[in-house]
């Protein structure tokens, strides 16, 4: 089938490669000249594990191409995907512009029969305003020609795109129009992988199936990183709760992680558009703007951390922050952590050195000449000479490094772990001042908690 993808972000690039791999003939436009160049000349924007070799074995089997030319675009795919970002307005709604730019250009320019399918995260109503761009644009032109506008939600996570995207749980179609519901469900065959995976529905259930999925799971983060608050002051372990409840498969154990609070270029804005979407329909949703306060909060747990062992004046302390991406295998930094952990510790008068596998240039870009920031090469060269080790991301490889190189490396041998990747047992073993986010008090251990702890990269 012939596909234009409309952006070609995290999103979009994963999906116009993965629809290239089932043999379509995918067209990926940017109005970002430099993505396009990048991609052209066979590199990758982003980090995404397993892209590459996607992208490129398509680019060579001539069925995945990039260009910033619109009408290029609009003429080649029967399917127009919308993959722009809907990032969030200053009052919390998803700011609609690039999808309606989108729209409006597949508007102008189409002669033929089109499905125009929102992959973006779109409000309740979308798929309507679309519809009225393509027929005004139309209408300009006397030009009637048939159309469809299907909303098709994304439900991949960034680290784990290729694979969630090649092996999805579930497909959501919301469409009304029979022979668009017919081409999404022939272009998603291959993905069915003998399972009926595709779930229909009407368009607006469809938008808000999205919202809804990520606002319950931001909402079990939430409800964790409170109760892993409450276990510190009670004594409890977080982790054995997990454990605990998760055995119930009416809750079940995946994602259900303590840490140092939720980022990512979803979970913040996708919480902020539903609570807005509510509030424009004269609903106050009570939950969600709980979960979206305690967020707030629990971004700041480290940071307190910090102060009360140290004091509220940082001046002459010096940090080793292990992460600055939002989650492991991404560069990605939106809403990421870290970049609240840092500015506390920063305002404080403190000095930070950070490491992380791939976002050190993300974090360049993000903090330019920032002073008193500094960035090492290895985990353990950004642990020299630091009063406290803070781990803000769970990479792979920070979880079994040598204890007794690091605890030389330190100047005190504090561990402050935001996402419960080490055993406090065994870390404490090795003569650490450990404290993870709602773990057992030292000398609290027990139970079989530690062996499996902290591993909300893996749960997700
Ligand atoms: P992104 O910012 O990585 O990419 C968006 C791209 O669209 C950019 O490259 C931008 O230059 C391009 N663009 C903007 N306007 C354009 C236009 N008129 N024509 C062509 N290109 C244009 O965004 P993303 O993370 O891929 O997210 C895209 C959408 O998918 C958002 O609505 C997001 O909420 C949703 N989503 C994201 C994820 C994720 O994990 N990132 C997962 C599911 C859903
Ligand atoms: C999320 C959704 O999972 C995905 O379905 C949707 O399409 C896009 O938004 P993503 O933001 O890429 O994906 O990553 P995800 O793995 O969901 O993690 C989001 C944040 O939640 C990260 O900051 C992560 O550290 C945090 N998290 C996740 C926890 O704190 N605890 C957990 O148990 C799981």
């Amino acid at each position: 089938m012939k596909v234009s993808m409309i952006g070609t972000g995290y999103v979009g690039l994963v999906t116009g490669a993965c629809l290239a791999e089932m043999g379509n003939d995918v067209l990926c436009l940017d109005v970002d000249e430099n993505k396009i160049r990048i991609l052209e000349s066979g590199g990758i924007p982003i980090h995404e594990p397993g892209l590459d070799a996607v992208v490129a074995r398509n680019v060579k089997a001539g069925r995945l191409r990039f260009t910033s030319d619109i009408a290029r675009s609009v003429a080649h795919g029967t399917l127009q995907f919308i993959a722009v970002g809907t990032p969030p307005d200053e009052d919390g709604s998803a700011d609609l512009q690039y999808v309606l730019a989108a729209a409006r250009n597949i508007g102008r320019l189409m002669t033929d029969y089109k499905v125009v399918v929102d992959k973006s995260t779109v409000p309740v109503g979308t798929a309507d305003k679309v519809r009225a761009v393509l027929a005004e644009e139309l209408g300009k032109r006397g030009n009637p020609v048939d159309f469809a506008v299907v909303s098709n939600p994304e439900f991949l996570k960034e680290g784990a795109a290729v694979d969630d995207f090649m092996r999805p749980d579930r497909i959501v179609i919301g469409a009304d129009d029979e022979r668009a519901i017919l081409l999404m469900r022939a272009l998603y065959a291959p993905f069915q992988r003998n399972h009926e995976r595709l779930i229909t529905m009407d368009v607006r259930s469809a938008e808000l199936t999205k919202y809804a999925a990520n606002a319950m799971l931001a909402t079990r983060i939430s409800f964790m990183n409170e109760l892993a608050l409450l276990a510190e002051r009670m004594g409890a372990d977080i982790e054995r709760v997990r454990l605990g409840i998760g055995s119930d498969p009416r809750i079940g154990t995946h994602f259900l992680y303590a840490g140092a609070g939720y980022g990512g270029s979803c979970f913040p804005k996708d919480v902020k558009a539903l609570i807005h979407t509510a509030a424009g329909e004269g609903q106050q949703l009570e939950v969600l703007g709980a979960v979206e306060r305690a967020n707030d909060a629990q971004k700041r747990v480290l940071g307190q951390k910090v102060l009360r062992r140290f004091g509220d004046d940082l001046a002459g302390k010096h940090f080793a922050l292990w992460g600055l991406a939002f989650k492991p295998n991404t560069d990605d930094m939106r809403e990421a952590t870290s970049r609240v952990v840092i500015d506390d510790l920063l305002s404080r008068g403190a000095t930070v050195c950070a490491y992380d596998p791939v976002a050190i240039t993300e974090a360049k870009r993000i903090f330019g000449d920032r002073p008193g920031l500094s960035y090492a090469d290895t985990p353990l060269a950004a642990a020299d000479g630091a009063d406290a080790l803070l781990v803000v991301t769970e990479w792979m490889e920070f979880r079994s490094p040598d204890f007794t190189e690091l605890k030389a490396k330190l100047r005190q041998p504090v561990i402050l772990d935001g996402r419960n990747i080490f055993d406090p047992e065994f870390v404490r073993a090795f003569g650490f001042d450990y404290e993870g986010i709602g773990r057992a008090p030292a000398g609290e251990a027990g139970g079989n908690a530690g062996a499996d702890a902290g591993q909300p990269g893996a749960g997700a």
